[in-house]
């Protein structure tokens, strides 16, 4: 595997008078990888019909998951996306019929993953398509997730497995299902939602940074007192290292939190973790992270393109609310441009995922230098952001 990663590091250093790839074929390179996936992931569930999304690779086979895996929003959500750039009612026929297939998670209480199942699918095709059946799948998913709310410790529980470790786990990720929790405060008009996710958000801020504003992975509280108990990593190198995807869920969460209140303290936090991410000395030139900031064998670890496209869509968001829009929206600008160029699947391989190189655990050694659905994911909604801002249009609109 290592092997990759040098050769990369080459092409990388021979390519950068490479020529700016266009988003017109981007997005059409985009489409065919697709259409080459759907016609997989169709043939597998005749077979395996509750496997529901395609996820990653593994062994270079292609990995199918159930609707209550914590990825199985992400490929109907990059139908939608394929929907909102191309207009063709193919795809938004075909992102109705896989969001569908989730719909069943909108009563699962048993895990916080609820925003990223149900937003990147039901969220998407509400914002596309105003659907009212979309509008109580919505509505109900948040009012499953609050259940996981603790009054106490001011938090949304994340896991219930690995006991053993910790009490009462909360990661840095659990910023993004917060979207989930305004939006339908918004529908339904029930403002404990909102609570809810400005509760999440505070205590978060206050407990998972450090002075530098990087962020700790796992925050573990005590539900008698509220305390932390510790602060800890999973997916990253150290409890005190700075993990790439982690980095990149809380520069969107915060963002997205200045959305949705209007509150400057999360706008300035969010410029603060965009400035630990920019100005690390770890941040490689084409702007794509290694999989964590402080891995030891920096530059010989692997590149996480999931945490880029996720920098590259909240910048662009970022970028909208800061008075520094022009360097916001370069560094976003400069990481598509770097993806589009060096991180995209070779058309017609992959089996059909649009990026590779992302890693989803390093220290489990699993989905290390792959493709991965949630990088494809946020690739395209950067996309799509990046078309809208030229256009002058708004994101959150059809
Ligand atoms: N939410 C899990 C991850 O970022 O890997």
């Amino acid at each position: 595997m290592k092997q990759v990663f040098v050769i990369a590091a080459v092409v990388l250093s021979v390519s950068v008078n490479a020529q700016q790839v266009k988003a017109k074929q981007v997005i059409s390179d985009a489409e065919s990888q697709t259409q080459l996936l759907l016609k997989e992931v169709n043939a597998m569930r005749t077979a395996k019909p509750d496997l529901v999304s395609p996820r990653t690779l593994e062994n270079g086979q292609l990995k199918m998951v159930a609707a209550k895996d914590w990825t199985s929003g992400f490929f109907p959500g990059v139908l939608w996306f394929l929907y909102d750039l191309t207009r063709k009612s193919e795809w938004k026929t075909e992102a109705q019929n896989f969001t569908a297939l989730i719909e069943k998670e909108k009563t699962n209480g048993g895990t916080h993953d609820m925003g990223f199942k149900i937003y990147c699918s039901f969220g998407n095709g509400y914002r596309l398509t105003h659907d009212p059946h979309y509008t109580d799948v919505i509505i109900q998913s948040a009012k499953t997730l609050a259940t996981r709310f603790n009054p106490k410790t001011g938090v949304i529980r994340s896991w219930d497995h690995s006991k053993e470790k910790w009490d009462y786990p909360v990661i840095i990720d659990n910023m993004m299902n917060l979207e989930l929790l305004f939006e339908a405060a918004k529908l339904s008009g029930d403002a404990s939602l909102a609570k809810v996710a400005i509760s999440h958000a505070n205590t978060t801020m206050k407990n998972h940074f450090r002075a530098d504003y990087s962020s700790y992975h796992v925050v573990d509280y005590d539900t008698a007192t509220g305390n932390v108990i510790k602060k800890t990593t999973h997916q990253g190198f150290a409890n005190e290292s700075a993990w790439a995807r982690g980095q990149s869920w809380g520069l969107y969460g915060f963002t997205m939190c200045y959305r949705e209140t209007k509150d400057k303290k999360y706008l300035d936090h969010a410029e603060h973790i965009a400035e630990f991410i920019l100005h690390h000395p770890n941040l490689p030139k084409d702007y794509v992270p290694y999989w964590d900031f402080n891995a030891p064998g920096i530059p010989n670890e692997p590149r996480d393109v999931s945490a880029a496209a996720v920098i590259a869509s909240g910048l662009y968001e970022l970028s909208l609310y800061s008075k520094k829009v022009k360097t916001y929206r370069a560094a976003a600008d400069k990481i598509m441009e770097s993806i589009a160029k060096y991180y995209r699947s070779t058309p017609g391989e992959n089996h059909g995922f649009i990026l590779d190189h992302s890693t989803g655990s390093k220290p489990s050694n699993t989905e290390v230098d792959v493709p991965l659905n949630y990088a494809d994911y946020y690739y395209l909604e950067a996309l799509v952001r990046a078309q809208r801002l030229k256009d002058k249009k708004s994101f959150f609109n059809n």
